[in-house]
């Protein structure tokens, strides 16, 4: 047996349209998972469950806006009358709409950043841990950020909202290890996608950054998917609470 085979799987990736959340659907959908994409834009998921249903592996494009509960509650139920299951959870999708000093920080960007990051992700987790009682167990994976552990430079209410996601992490870690449901935490270091563009696109801001990093770079979105393909099977199935860095070293600089 492939310990890393995820077939008969279902899986859901929020934010499952591009950048990091596209490479952990793709590779899923490769291990053998039939993989739901969600995300605000039904068109760019549709472009992406067409590449991966072309490639011969299985794809459904849902939208959702992840910090919507209603439309959290609506996938969930369209996930119960089509596939009757649910394996794997991947918490991708995020919001970072306060780049500037954590004081500056206005009332609306907490709401923003709190109902996208904490609130839908928490609610996320309770759909999908109903589901995945009934067949006695799954996987859930947080993406969380490097700066939930290290505050980013003008990221404060973000790194808040992925600090408070490590520690959702480890308290449904606790409570769900009975239900044979494993929570872990994906904390990517700089990443090559439209989020980081403020960064990567400034050669300046992205020549500092990148001496903090042994690596020297930024990573590509499917060197994030290995992890996650790593979390969410059998190859861990003694791994719940954790949080796996992958971040080119820039935590141990
Ligand atoms: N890139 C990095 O350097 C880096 C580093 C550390 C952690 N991360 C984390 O990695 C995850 C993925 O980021 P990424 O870099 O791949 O970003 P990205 O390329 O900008 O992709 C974000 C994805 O999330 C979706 N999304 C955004 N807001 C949403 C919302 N309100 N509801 C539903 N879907 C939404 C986007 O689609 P729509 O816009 O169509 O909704 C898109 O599919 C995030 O959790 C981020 O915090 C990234």
């Amino acid at each position: 047996m492939n310990p890393f085979s995820l077939e008969n799987k279902v899986a859901v990736i929020t934010g499952g349209s591009r950048g990091i959340g596209k490479a952990i659907a793709k590779l899923l959908a490769e291990s053998g998972a039939h993989v739901i994409l969600t995300s605000r834009k039904i068109e760019s998921l549709k472009e992406v469950a067409d590449e991966i249903n072309g490639a011969g592996n299985k794809a459904t494009p849902i939208a959702c806006h992840a910090g919507s509960l209603d439309q959290i509650e609506a996938l969930y139920k369209e996930i119960e009358e089509k596939f009757g299951r649910l394996d794997i959870l991947v918490n991708n999708a995020a919001t970072n709409p306060h780049f500037g000093n954590l004081l500056d920080a206005e009332d609306s960007m907490w709401d923003k950043t709190v109902e996208v990051n904490l609130k839908g992700p928490f609610f996320m987790i309770k759909k999908a841990v109903a589901l995945m009682k009934k067949n006695g167990g799954g996987a859930i994976v947080n993406v969380s950020s490097i700066n939930g552990i290290k505050p980013g430079l003008f990221q404060g209410v973000y790194s808040v909202t992925k600090a408070g996601l490590i520690n959702m992490t480890q308290s449904f870690a606790k409570e769900l290890a009975a239900d044979n449901i494993r929570v872990n935490a994906l904390l990517p270091g700089l990443t090559e996608t439209k989020f980081a563009k403020a960064i990567t696109d400034n050669e300046d801001i992205q020549k500092e950054i990148f001496k903090q990093i042994p690596m020297g770079r930024a990573a590509q979105p499917e060197e994030m998917a290995g992890a996650v393909l790593y979390l969410v099977s059998d190859a861990a199935s003694f791994t719940t609470g954790t949080c796996l860095v992958c971040d080119g070293g820039y935590l141990v600089s």
